[in-house]
């Protein structure tokens, strides 16, 4: 599709019904991430994600989605440690699941490694650089990345290293759109942007974020395509009214005893 200059669109998901209709909506990649920890579980970031977590969505999302290629997020301390526990656990990943890849986050030469290692034993890795949220203390907060030369300049270093140790695809997040431009024409793999502007090879967004459903949830980049928010509040009031007034359930969702 890169050669052929067509946009990648993915989207996350984590649940069976959302599974379902973002893959009849087309989508290229289906990501099960680890924003799950926030948009699903709660959690003020991804750190706390679990892989027991991400197993559970992403078995729920191969059930609603069955044609699409989905890629699972390994999280924060399940492929750091060393290469041979970050073998293991996305083996069972995919073993578990029935996803197709995994992403990770990072691009030292540790990460590198750890990304040869799974490739060799047939797992395909997503990369992710940029704004890599496991790392949101150590990089001071959820603010764009590589608006200085230094940065950007370790930013297509590690970019140019993960495609060389062998991811098939990238995602750059929060990153200026110049320099994600300038990274998606260097590399021979895909770049998946978020919050990284128009010139990457596809786009990816948060479901809930998309769809509006994360009321307080508004930076510069995200487009809300709806605003179920609204849509949700208006139709959990209507039940709540039509169920204190008595209007619901009324005689056409009811059994009689006589068929
Ligand atoms: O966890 C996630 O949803 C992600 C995307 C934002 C790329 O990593």
């Amino acid at each position: 599709m890169k050669r052929e200059g067509e946009k990648l669109v993915a989207l996350t998901a984590y649940d069976v019904l959302f599974a379902r209709l973002v893959e009849e909506a087309g989508v290229d990649i289906i990501l099960i991430g680890d924003s799950l920890g926030q948009v699903v579980l709660g959690y003020s970031s991804t750190i706390p994600v679990t892989l027991e977590e991400m197993i559970h969505h992403g078995k729920a999302v191969r059930k609603g989605a069955q044609e699409s290629f989905l890629v699972l997020d390994m999280p924060f301390l399940s492929y750091q440690v060393c290469p041979e526990d970050a073998l293991r656990n996305a083996g069972r990943v995919l073993k578990e699941t029935g996803v197709q890849a995994v992403k990770l986050e990072g691009g030292t030469a540790a990460t590198c490694k750890t990304v040869e290692t799974l490739v060799r034993a047939g797992i395909p890795v997503m990369g992710h650089l940029g704004l890599t949220p496991q790392s949101v203390h150590a990089l001071g907060g959820y603010r764009v990345q590589g608006r200085e030369e230094a940065t950007a300049e370790r930013l297509r270093h590690q970019a140019q290293s993960l495609e060389d140790a062998g991811c098939f695809a990238l995602v750059l997040e929060l990153v200026p759109a110049e320099l994600a431009g300038e990274i998606s024409r260097s590399l021979s793999i895909p770049t998946i942007g978020i919050g990284a502007g128009p010139e990457c090879d596809g786009q990816v967004l948060v479901l809930y974020d998309a769809l509006g459903l994360n009321a307080g949830f508004r930076p510069k980049f995200l487009k809300r395509f709806a605003d179920l928010d609204v849509e949700v509040g208006n139709a959990l009031g209507l039940y709540v009214r039509e169920v204190r007034g008595g209007s619901y359930p009324g005689p056409e969702h009811s059994f009689s005893r006589d068929p």
